[in-house]
């Protein structure tokens, strides 16, 4: 059990001094290499819609941003994806879009239950935000093991200064608890360097990382979009996402921590970085390429001309790279007894 003090991590969160940096990135690998050795899970993203009724103000598929050509897959379309990423080698599908109202439960189980009939063993991540209990309860009778909801921020008046005020924080954190209680593998996160955050803030999202105890902890810097409301505030820097990994790993030793697409975009070598600094997860996208560069929640994104392939073998190559072994199991968490469905 790790205990360290809230003032050691306002530390590491602070410091410019890069030796320090480095003691905390090699901490976060030996704990990570105790659980997962150096091995690096894969998992296919299937971008299915970037159509949302929300307004974060960060992001770029906000409701309000009538620049981006909206689109949606079909379901042909979907299971097209899966069966590119399962002759890949992909043994874990994330599905994940905006909240887009057009995909009822109804049609999110349809969805689920085709991919859970094609492929019995694999898992699926859903990722479509908050929805009632019901919801999640059905889709995870349809054959979903794991969702992804980052929280964003734990602090209450960041959270509102980051999202319109009919989304809550309360509301967030219920829905991560609800689906904890499920059964789901649940992956929580937040941004490094978004507008108005402050170091206290990032030490309130590990502690509330500590209380939740999510299986999955996203944490990607800030990239402003240039059609919203955050357009012209810097990107949150590289180092500083880094540290926030190293104690996210330190925090939640099983933890499955990506090195982010995000990561990957502020700096050529930030997924590798990431990696060094703790993360054990990488997504390469499945999405047909014609709708990647149409997933813009962030401006610059890599990885948008590339065939799903190209990313499969780019990945291994640069994590083989860096000393790392690439994965293609289901990974789940270390130590997880899957829950039986009632
Ligand atoms: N920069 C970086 N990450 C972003 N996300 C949304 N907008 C941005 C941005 N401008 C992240 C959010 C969301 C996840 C899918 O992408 O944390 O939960
Ligand atoms: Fe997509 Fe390298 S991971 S091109």
């Amino acid at each position: 059990m790790c205990k360290i003090t809230d003032a050691e991590i306002l530390r590491f969160i602070t410091t410019e001094d890069t030796d320090e940096a480095e003691e905390l990135f090699a901490a976060a690998r030996k704990v990570r290499a105790e659980h997962y050795r150096n091995e690096v899970y894969f998992r296919g993203l299937v971008e299915f819609t970037n159509y949302c009724k929300n307004d974060c103000y960060y992001c770029g598929l906000r409701r309000s941003n009538t620049n981006v050509a909206r689109y949606r897959l079909s379901l042909d379309e979907i299971l097209q994806s899966c069966k590119v990423g399962n002759s890949l080698g992909f043994r874990t599908f994330v599905l994940q879009g905006g909240e887009d109202p057009y995909f009822t439960d109804e049609r999110v189980v349809e969805i689920l239950r085709a991919i859970r009939g094609a492929y019995p063993d694999h898992a699926i991540t859903v990722s479509v935000g908050e929805r009632p209990r019901e919801s999640y309860e059905a889709f995870f009778r349809s054959g979903a093991n794991r969702y992804l909801l980052r929280h964003e921020s734990a602090d209450e008046e960041h959270y509102a200064m980051m999202h319109p005020s009919s989304m809550s924080l309360r509301a967030r954190k219920e829905c991560l608890y609800t689906l904890k209680t499920i059964g789901y593998q649940v992956g929580a996160g937040f941004m490094v360097g978004t507008p108005f955050q402050k170091p206290e803030h990032l030490l309130e999202d590990l502690r509330f990382l500590q209380d939740l105890q999510p299986h999955m902890v996203g944490i990607g810097p800030f990239i402003p979009q240039a059609d919203t409301p955050f357009g012209n505030y810097p990107a949150g820097t590289l180092e500083q996402t880094l540290r926030m990994v190293a104690l996210a790993r330190l925090l939640l030793p099983k933890a499955l921590i990506p090195a982010t697409t995000a990561l990957g975009t502020i700096s050529p070598v930030g997924r590798e970085r990431g990696l060094m600094a703790g993360a054990n997860v990488v997504m390469p996208n499945l999405s047909p390429r014609e709708v990647r560069k149409l997933y813009a929640l962030y401006d610059n994104k890599i990885c948008t001309g590339d065939e799903a392939a190209e990313c499969r073998y780019c990945m291994e190559g640069r994590i083989r790279g860096f000393g790392f072994v690439p994965n293609m199991g289901r990974g789940d968490v270390a130590g997880w007894q899957p829950p039986a469905v009632s």
